[in-house]
């Protein structure tokens, strides 16, 4: 069975290669087309560095899945799906707002973000900076060990969020963030939940939720931030999914979510 650091190093190694083409690419940005509704746009890049993503990872691991944000399902006999957002933070992108990155993580079992097993994940940065991760191998920011040690009060802790692309769930995701506001140090949007997850291995913020994720704008990220010693789960506790994903550090990581909970997160 291939171990989750031969999976890392793929994974670094195409996330790159993508990184690099949509970094030279971005003066050239332009939407392509929009998906759930008008403000949720998919630029050429992301189409080229999807495929470029695919490309690479079907020559260098060819028995492998893919599950990409802008192609399709593709199976696998191995066992081990790739999940790769070529562009997280597109918007940020199409504006040349330097907050976006590229997204590749290998998993092992179903594809269900619940059950499946997370084993190496690659996040590189629009600064060029590679945030990694291997299964029970730590995580690392460009090669450095990252360990979050502790996790401030919930009046002390400033968290980061994002939002959905559809009006009605951005109202009721509106609500959740005013209720919680007053209660924590301060809140961050940056448009960008792969960096998001880094920026929390990393205690550039303390925590970060947000409901209505995709597998591929968590996956690399998730294993990025639990191997840096955080929680990453959903609202009842069980494993993140594509209702909420909240990570912080353990000692602080029930206050959040029961702020959230309290905050109306997760009513339908
Ligand atoms: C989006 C970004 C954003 C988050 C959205 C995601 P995309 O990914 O990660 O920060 O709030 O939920 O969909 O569309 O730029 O790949």
């Amino acid at each position: 069975m291939v171990t989750p650091s031969a999976l890392l190093e793929v994974a670094a190694t195409v996330a790159r290669e993508a990184g690099r083409l949509i970094v030279e690419g971005r003066a050239d940005a332009r939407v392509a087309h929009t998906k759930s509704s008008a403000v949720d746009v998919v630029t050429q890049m992301d189409l080229a560095s999807e495929r470029l993503l695919r490309e690479r990872l079907s020559a260098l691991r060819p028995a492998d899945g893919v599950w990409g944000e802008e192609g399709e399902d593709v199976g696998g006999t191995s066992g081990i799906t790739w999940v790769v957002d070529p562009i997280d933070g597109t918007v940020n992108y199409l504006y040349g707002l330097p907050h976006y990155a590229v997204s590749v993580a290998a998993v092992s079992g179903p594809r269900d973000v619940r059950e499946w097993r997370l084993e190496a994940g690659a996040v590189v940065d629009a600064s060029g900076v590679v945030w990694t991760a291997a299964r029970g191998e730590g995580a690392r920011r460009a090669g450095v060990p990252l360990w979050r040690d502790r996790g401030p009060s919930l009046d002390e802790s400033l968290v980061a969020t994002g939002f959905q692309y559809t009006a009605e769930r951005r109202a009721r995701q509106g609500e959740v963030v005013a209720r919680l506001l007053p209660r924590v140090r301060d809140i961050r949007r940056l448009g960008a939940a792969s960096v998001d997850l880094c920026h929390v291995s990393a205690g550039m913020v303390d925590a970060y939720y947000e409901e209505g994720l995709h597998p591929w704008d968590f996956a690399a990220g998730a294993l990025i931030a639990q191997e840096s010693g955080l929680r990453v789960g959903g609202l009842d506790g069980g494993p993140a999914d594509s209702r909420m994903l909240i990570a912080a550090h353990p000692d602080a990581w029930p206050g959040l979510r029961d702020a959230l909970l309290e905050s109306g997160a997760g009513d339908r």
